[in-house]
């Protein structure tokens, strides 16, 4: 069932990053400025932060399996209508919807996830989210990489582009079938009073035993939940809400998602041909993908503020490299290994640590509304750093002064702050029940 819900992560992965090796083409096919680029680039995420604002109340109301059906449901609508579309505008709106679809399932599958795993395997089968994200991303890079390689740059323009967002059909339909199969979350129907669905669900899930005592605890749980907004502001949970707000916004504006989907470009930039630039997009995406598993098998040992503030150092020093790589002009290799190790830094640290702090440090009787609000707030950080990026990095009087360094220091600088803000204000979660971690918020208030 995880695996299942985790295709949600794997579109994210996918319909996010798809961008980067399809916007060089689009800026030709429709002769865009580097304003109309951004949006090109961040039309998507636009769709992200209304997905994740509706998602939780949508799926509150309608269930966990239907709002994820509707995402992929998104999913295929946007990635057939983007591929055929004929104007930025049509574009746009197409990858609007698409990005609604990511917004949901962004919230969704970890939700999901969480609510259907036995306590003890919880932070493990929500990290395989992070997993399946950047798989996705991994698989697009290939693909955007195959489809370029086969034909020339003029074919590329006119068409490969429109095969790039419309390969998402098959992952998406793929997606939306096997939604039909998983059953409701029992926790979701213990909540809407169908206890003996709830009980059906988690006796097959785990035998009688098994489905007893967790439909107890379910409903313990429920009953101690309610719904009041007010309750997001008290001490104890403000300060909780406040530390997964800003860890979602840092884990944005130090500049992954400019290498997520912009790398290609950049490499270009930087001297690169097509196929050299998204052959090195793909190793960015294995890296990726290598050291988000050296994350998942350490996190539990190591803890999560060590992994978040040595990621953090190592994503600032590759950044102020990079930046200066930039400024001084120098070569593709130098530009990849500085990279590289800003990629393996975040995969280790930010990228998966961000979301199992944002699954776990909040109080369970606010968690769904909480962890809404923060992903709201990741989709808004995001759209700003991806809608910004271009017109920061082509700003000629930028330019003239620091030669395409510039926003690789402003990243340089949000990692630092991110080590004080690590240092100072998160707590230590490895190891604690999520009891524990109320009850510490409790203490501090
Ligand atoms: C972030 C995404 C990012 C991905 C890259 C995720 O944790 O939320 O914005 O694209 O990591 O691996």
């Amino acid at each position: 069932l995880s695996i299942v819900a985790a295709l949600g992560g794997l579109l994210f992965g996918y319909d996010t990053a798809v961008i980067s090796g399809a916007i060089g083409f689009l800026r030709t096919y429709f002769v865009l400025d580097s304003g109309e680029t951004g949006w090109a680039a961040s039309s998507a995420l636009v769709g992200c932060l209304i997905g994740a604002a509706v998602a939780g109340g949508f799926s509150d109301m309608a269930g966990r399996k239907k709002a994820l059906l509707l995402a992929g449901f998104l999913f295929t609508i946007s990635a057939v209508w983007s591929a055929v579309s004929n104007s930025l505008t049509e574009f746009a709106i197409a990858r609007i919807l698409g990005g609604v679809g990511i917004g949901m399932a962004s919230m969704l599958s970890p939700l999901y996830i969480a609510e259907i795993a036995p306590a003890q395997s919880r932070g493990r089968l929500v990290s395989f989210n992070q997993f399946a994200i950047v798989t996705g991303i991994l698989v697009v890079y290939f693909v955007n990489y195959f489809i370029a390689n086969a034909e020339p740059e003029e074919w590329n323009v006119r068409v490969g582009w429109r095969w790039m967002f419309g390969s998402a059909i098959l992952p998406s339909v793929l997606f939306f079938v096997l939604v039909f199969f998983i059953p409701e979350s029992p926790r979701w129907l213990v909540k809407r009073r169908r206890s003996s669905e709830a009980l059906k669900i988690l006796t097959r899930m785990g035998g009688r035993g098994y489905a007893e005592t967790e439909l107890q605890s379910i409903e313990d749980a429920v009953a101690r939940e309610e719904d009041s907004t007010g309750q997001l502001f008290q001490p104890g949970m403000r300060i909780a809400l406040l530390i997964g707000v800003v860890l979602a916004v840092l884990q944005q504006v130090t500049g992954i998602n400019v290498f997520m989907y912009y790398a290609p470009e950049i490499f270009k930039q930087l001297g690169s041909g097509t196929n050299s630039a998204l052959l090195q997009t793909i190793v960015i995406g294995a890296v990726n993908l290598t050291f988000t598993i050296v994350a998942l098998k350490t996190i539990d040992k190591l803890g999560r503020k060590p992994l978040m503030i040595i990621g953090s150092a190592g994503m600032g020093i590759s950044l102020t490299a990079l930046g200066l790589a930039a400024y001084f002009q120098k070569t593709e290799l130098w530009v990849l290994i500085f990279i590289l190790g800003y990629i393996a830094s975040f995969a280790l640290s930010m990228g998966p640590v961000v979301w199992v702090v944002l699954s776990e440090i909040f109080p369970t009787k606010i968690r769904g509304r909480a962890m809404s609000i923060a992903t709201l707030t990741l989709w808004a950080a995001n759209y700003l750093v991806s809608q910004t990026f271009p017109m920061m990095n082509e700003n000629p009087w930028l330019v003239e002064k620091f030669n395409h360094g510039f926003p690789f220091a402003v990243y340089a600088l949000f990692c630092v702050l991110t080590i004080v803000f690590v240092k100072i204000f998160v707590p230590e979660t490895k190891g604690k029940s999520l009891e524990e971690i109320e009850m510490s918020w409790r203490k501090n208030s």
